[in-house]
């Protein structure tokens, strides 16, 4: 590509855009189900163990990758490696990865907006019905929903890095970290949310089981938005001037604290709905909890608020998820992106244009795959159940190859373009970093043991979701 590569333009950009990534539907929804799940406070503590000693490293390492190559993901491994054709592998893998999630992802932040303009409209009442969601999906709707997001999206993209997404994160970001204590604190004045609290904040560790260990690293990945490729591509416009490690640490302990409020939010309101909510009860998906439980539960709050009130602050809420939804789908799709600028020479349009024909199919098969077409909802079936297109391309980008990528990226970091060149480019921005703990810590662990456990996740993952058993 010719002329100056774009970036980002102040420090607090990045980082409120690296966080617009990170803050979406995993913590405000993944989060709070898996901490409901399993053990509360005790599900907090290893998850926090997991960012601190996993995660940040190899957020770390991606960015530093980025900035360094000035390169989406396949160039960052190509350039490094000089053309191997067996790294390219990472690089395609890191560029497919990111295309599928956000795939999937469209199809929820649909549904995430159509659920809020419903709310605002006051129609709560037949949301809470059984029946709705079901009907919903399967509607003729939902494709005027996907077309206006399409649109939306495509619109922010075309503006680039620092007039679209850039811009999206300072506005959207502050906007949601006041709407999420605003409705926590609100949450957390209604009768019998402190029974929620309490569930919450107390540990419960016997719940913690090693498939529960193994969750919360798969859901720390993905909620720091690691293994796709995503901070490869926002560390190549990331300036030098800027320390890396300070962005890192920056952007989990956001990602974290949203993840944590958010429970804070939701747990109580489960308990304001019916005191006597059995946690077992809980064990639903995220999906059900958002779609079918929740308008359940902002609608019982009439009793305490009125209606009107309990229309807003459902539609508040999902307000609050579709902006995070909708930064992170942003950056996803800035991946493949890059890779058409920088790889093909296409001009910003071109790539926008050429991602949207390309993903359209996709997303299309996967709306359709909830019973409106018989050959996309029972597409496959493995690991012992029937499994539709939707929840084959989860299995598959969500749950299998993030562990995977991240196993990649770090061998591929630390014993292909090796420590010291990734050293001296963290040292870039940053006059503390050669003396600090971090360096000695990323140092170790990066290519020993973080390697591993990722290593270990996968094949466990592999042989859970697709063999139907599991090693641990
Ligand atoms: N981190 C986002 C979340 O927690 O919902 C999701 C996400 C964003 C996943 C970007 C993947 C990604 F590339």
């Amino acid at each position: 590509m010719t002329g100056q590569r774009e970036q980002f333009r102040s420090r607090i950009g990045f980082i409120l855009a690296a966080a617009g990534s990170a803050v979406g539907i995993g913590n405000l929804v993944g989060f709070p189900v898996n901490a409901a799940k399993s053990g509360g406070a005790a599900f907090l503590l290893v998850y926090a163990g997991f960012v601190l000693f996993i995660c940040i490293p190899v957020m770390i390492a991606e960015m530093s990758l980025g900035r360094h190559t000035q390169r989406n993901p396949l160039g960052a491994y190509n350039s490094v490696s000089g053309n191997s054709p067996l790294w390219r592998i990472g690089g395609w893998l890191a560029i497919i990865t990111p295309f599928m999630i956000a795939v999937f992802y469209q199809v929820l932040t649909v549904w995430l907006l159509a659920y809020f303009v419903g709310a605002a409209t006051g129609n709560l009442e037949a949301m809470a019905q059984p029946d709705y969601f079901g009907d919903f999906i399967n509607s003729g709707s939902v494709f005027i929903y996907l077309l206006i997001l399409t649109v939306l999206i495509g619109l922010v993209l075309n503006s680039g890095v620092q007039n679209g997404i850039e811009r999206l994160a300072k506005v959207l970001m502050p906007t949601l970290f006041v709407m999420l204590l605003a409705l926590t604190a609100f949450g957390l004045t209604l009768p019998n949310a402190l029974i929620g609290v309490k569930f919450y904040l107390v540990p419960d560790l016997a719940k913690i089981s090693p498939q529960v260990v193994s969750n919360a690293l798969a859901q720390a990945f993905f909620s720091l938005s690691l293994g796709m490729g995503i901070l490869i591509t926002y560390g190549s416009y990331v300036s030098k001037g800027d320390s890396i490690s300070g962005g890192a640490k920056m952007v989990a302990l956001v990602d974290t604290s949203v993840a944590f409020f958010a429970g804070l939010l939701i747990l109580p309101a489960i308990f304001v709905f019916n005191p006597a909510t059995d946690p077992a009860e809980l064990s639903t998906s995220s999906v059900s909890l958002v779609f079918t439980f929740l308008p359940k539960i902002f609608l019982s709050m009439q009793g305490i608020v009125g209606y009107f009130a309990a229309n807003l602050f459902a539609s508040a809420f999902f307000l609050l998820v579709f902006f995070a939804a909708l930064t992170s789908q942003v950056s996803i799709l800035q991946v493949p992106i890059s890779a058409f600028q920088d790889e093909l020479g296409y001009s910003r349009l071109k790539s926008v244009l050429a991602l949207g024909a390309s993903a359209a199919l996709l997303v299309l098969a996967c709306t359709v795959s909830f019973g409106m077409v018989a050959f996309f909802t029972n597409f496959l079936s493995y690991g012992g159940a029937d499994k539709s297109f939707f929840d084959l391309v989860i299995d598959v980008f969500y749950d299998t190859i993030l562990p995977l990528n991240g196993f990649i990226v770090c061998l591929f970091v630390i014993y292909r373009w090796k420590k010291v060149n990734m050293n001296a480019e963290l040292a870039v921005g940053d006059s503390e970093f050669e003396q600090s703990m971090a360096k000695k810590y990323i140092d170790f662990s990066l290519g020993t043991f973080i390697p591993v456990v990722l290593f270990l996740v996968f094949v466990n993952t592999v042989c859970l979701k697709f063999l139907g058993f599991s090693l641990i």
